[in-house]
């Protein structure tokens, strides 16, 4: 790469960083739920079990919701093209007509969108995920884990559009020898996951927050993070703040004399990919996860395992289990402050997965259909 062409895009990144902190500064405000009616959700099927998931969670909604949507304060709308055969032939990551039937509806409720990987059959176009966070500006990631029996009940706050993601596909490769990627880190960007953590942690009644970074090695962004991170502790002294770096946190997760410590927990965004998986698995697998992208304006709830194509490839599509789409919209109905239903879901559901286990699903012929999953969760409803 010649000099010129890298100060060129060394520019244009720039810029870019410095256009997003202007529109984050403007937009100062969240979307109140209490006055909106009716409340549009789009319903995104994505790929592979996708529908089939999405579409059993619809299901119940419909059960759950029957008198608010026949006093029309709720609308569910199904977007179909958000898959990766239209996502491939548009050569974009939402094709741009997906993308306005999206930013028509208030809430998503997503199945999960397949990521080409070098080598596979599809072209390489970026992730739908990533692309959404971005595009409809959903910073916080928010992601439980629960396990009763052993005291854990975290919540993770995982910034969602900065940090190693936001540049991830415009990294350098100066020659053979030298490539070189970047990672951003914004006083803006920072300070709205952390107050939404620390917001969170106060309203909860959790009041612990526990910041985690690499701030000893990556010092300008993640020394950033940490340095906004203890100026927002201030302001909520009632809060208990400490913070870790993340090689030991990931340690400390598995340590069972100190692990039912940690309550809210707030993170840049790749370490927070990594440390949610960790979490999950402690809970039972990724498969039993739900997450929550929001923003001020949008806000997306999706399961966070992948589209498993080799389950419809197997043909056991139908045995595919929904009840990490099932947490997602029980974290939905909270956020548009349908709290009694969410409770009820997701009352039904611990019963289901956690308590009574009458119906399980094993991902194939010899445990329970989705269909017969939802049919259960709603006779627990
Ligand atoms: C997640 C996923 C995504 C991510 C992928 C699918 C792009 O792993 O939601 O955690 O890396 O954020
Ligand atoms: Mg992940």
């Amino acid at each position: 790469m010649s000099t010129e062409k890298l100060e060129k895009h060394m520019k244009k990144i720039i810029d870019s960083q410095y256009q997003r902190i202007e529109k984050m500064k403007e937009e100062k405000d969240f979307i109140d739920y209490t006055t909106l009616r009716p409340i549009v959700v789009g319903l995104i099927g994505g790929d592979g079990i996708g529908p089939y998931i999405t579409e059993h969670t619809y299901q119940v909604l419909k059960v759950l919701l029957q008198e608010e949507i026949n006093a029309g304060k709720i609308v569910f709308r199904t977007i179909d093209g958000l898959t990766i055969e239209n996502r491939v032939q548009a050569e974009k990551a939402i094709p741009d007509d997906v993308l306005q039937e999206i930013k028509a509806c208030h809430v998503l409720l997503k199945g999960p969108t397949t990521t080409p990987r070098a080598g596979d059959k599809w072209k390489n176009i970026e992730s739908a995920n990533v692309a959404m966070r971005r595009e409809l500006d959903l910073f916080a990631n928010i992601r439980p884990v629960r396990v009763p029996e052993e005291g854990i009940d975290w919540v993770f706050y995982r910034e969602n559009t900065e940090g190693s993601y936001i540049l991830g596909s415009q990294g350098i490769c100066l020659d053979d020898e030298l490539c070189i990627d970047f990672t951003v880190t914004t006083k803006e960007g920072s300070d709205r996951i952390l107050r939404a953590a620390f917001d969170y942690a106060s309203k909860s009644g959790k009041n612990r927050v526990t910041a985690v970074t690499k701030a000893n090695i990556i010092k300008a962004t993640d020394g950033k993070f940490l340095e906004q991170a203890k100026i927002i502790a201030k302001e909520y002294p009632a809060v208990v703040f400490d913070d870790w770096y993340v090689d030991i946190m990931a340690a400390k997760l598995l340590d069972t004399k100190r692990r039912d410590q940690f309550k809210v927990i707030v993170l840049p965004n790749l370490y927070g990919d990594i440390l949610t998986d960790e979490a999950a698995e402690l809970q039972g697998g990724v498969g039993t996860a739900g997450s929550a992208n929001v923003g001020k304006k949008y806000a997306m709830f999706e399961a966070i395992h992948g589209s498993a194509p080799r389950m419809v490839e197997e043909g056991r599509a139908a045995y595919a289990d929904p009840s990490s789409m099932m947490r997602a919209a029980v974290m939905m109905l909270e956020h548009i402050g349908f709290t009694q239903k969410a409770k009820q879901l997701s009352s039904a559901l611990d019963q289901a997965v956690i308590f009574e286990k009458k119906v399980k699903i094993t991902g194939r012929e010899d445990g329970a259909t989705s269909e017969e999953f939802s049919e259960y969760v709603m006779s627990l409803m």
